[in-house]
């Protein structure tokens, strides 16, 4: 009997499933009747991109938590058209209407008393839930053509860097969902503003964002306190699973934050380490050599976070040594936040 050959294996790579939408008017009709039919769109928001279904189909947002291999006890953020919208899902308290009339729409989230309308699943098991009323003019769109509020968390695998373009969700999820909204990229670049109303005598941030503490202070004319040194949800996913909050928009390369880099930290270093500064440095230049906006203006050093950690994450370094924004308060303290999640180990 001949010997039978051997198949050769398939060299080529598997193709992606998702496939991508410009924002036509005609692509816009065909994503919203996927989100009301219990589908899955990947969208942008100005913040970062979303993973998008109809909040009130609890089927459908299981379908979320199971794309991005998202422990369900993590709960959703619930997006909506119009400020009106809010008190179908939340027990409004004028502190909310404060808000949400000064920042929406805008990087901004509101925790409160949820309704019974909102579906276990989407808040987690929890009483209350986060919504925000994104600008994004696509994402507005789609909202309104869908009809329905959507559930959106940041659409990548749980755990990893937010997406800040169709193609960092592409990466991450091209083979986990059908649909992709191409928006470019992200204006602000880093999640939104959380903020806990749900006493609102005493409110507080629990996720630092792009609007400061500093604007929720002086909007609402009372003191609003610091995130907990634990967020609240991140406790409740570290009891059951322990450890997977702690690594939370990482990059797999380790990575070291420093207060500040200067040239002699860098030169002293090992080549196959890069060094990330918030502002180009005045002479160091090489492969490992990066900075986040030429002049360390904080906006753009946020627009372009995530785009450079998933970068220099591909591309071989044994680490990635990372200079912290300046200062403490508004958008130094987002982007620390972010970096200090993500060196987290
Ligand atoms: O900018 C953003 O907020 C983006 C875009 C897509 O809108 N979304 C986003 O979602 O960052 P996600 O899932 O990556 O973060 C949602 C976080 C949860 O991890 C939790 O910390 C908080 O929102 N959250 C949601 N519901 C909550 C609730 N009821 N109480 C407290 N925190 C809640
Ligand atoms: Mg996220």
């Amino acid at each position: 009997m001949p010997a039978r050959s051997k198949a050769l294996p398939s060299v080529r790579p598997r193709p992606l499933r998702a496939r991508t939408y410009a924002g036509t008017p005609r692509n816009l009709a065909t994503l919203a009747r996927v989100l009301r039919s219990g589908g899955l769109v990947a969208a942008p928001t100005e913040t970062v991109y979303g993973l998008a279904a109809n909040a009130l189909d609890p089927a459908a947002c299981e379908h979320i938590f199971l794309a991005k291999a998202r422990p369900q006890t993590d709960p959703l953020i619930v997006h909506i058209e119009a400020i009106s919208d809010l008190a179908k899902l939340a027990v409004v308290n004028p502190a909310a209407l404060v808000l949400a009339k000064t920042f929406w729409p805008g990087p901004l989230t509101l925790v409160l008393a949820k309704t019974a309308l909102v579906p276990a699943i989407v808040s987690a098991g929890l009483p209350s839930v986060a919504v925000r009323m994104p600008a994004h003019p696509l994402f507005r769109r789609l909202l309104r053509l869908a009809g329905v509020p959507l559930a959106a968390p940041s659409a990548n695998p749980f755990g990893y860097v937010s997406p800040t373009t169709a193609q960092h969700v592409r990466d991450g999820l091209g083979e986990k969902i059908s649909h992709i909204l191409d928006g470019g990229p992200c204006s602000v670049g880093l999640e939104s503003t959380i903020v806990d109303l749900r006493q609102p005598a005493r409110p507080r941030v629990l996720r630092p964002g792009a609007i400061t503490r500093a604007q929720l202070e002086q909007a609402l004319g009372v003191p609003v306190l610091a995130p907990p040194r634990r967020r609240t949800p991140a406790t409740a996913v570290a009891q059951i699973a322990p450890g997977l909050l702690t690594r939370h928009y990482s990059p797999r390369t380790p990575v070291q934050l420093h207060t500040r880099l200067t040239t002699r930290t860098v030169s002293s270093g090992d080549p196959r380490e890069a060094w990330v500064f918030i502002a180009k440095p005045p002479v160091l230049r090489g492969k490992n050599i990066h900075w986040f906006n030429h002049r360390g203006d904080l906006p753009r050093v946020a627009q372009r976070l995530f785009a450079l950690l998933r970068e220099l994450d591909q591309a071989g370094f044994t680490r990635l040594h990372i200079e912290l924004a300046p200062g403490r308060a508004g958008l130094a303290d987002a982007i620390n936040d972010r970096l200090r999640r993500a060196a987290a180990i």
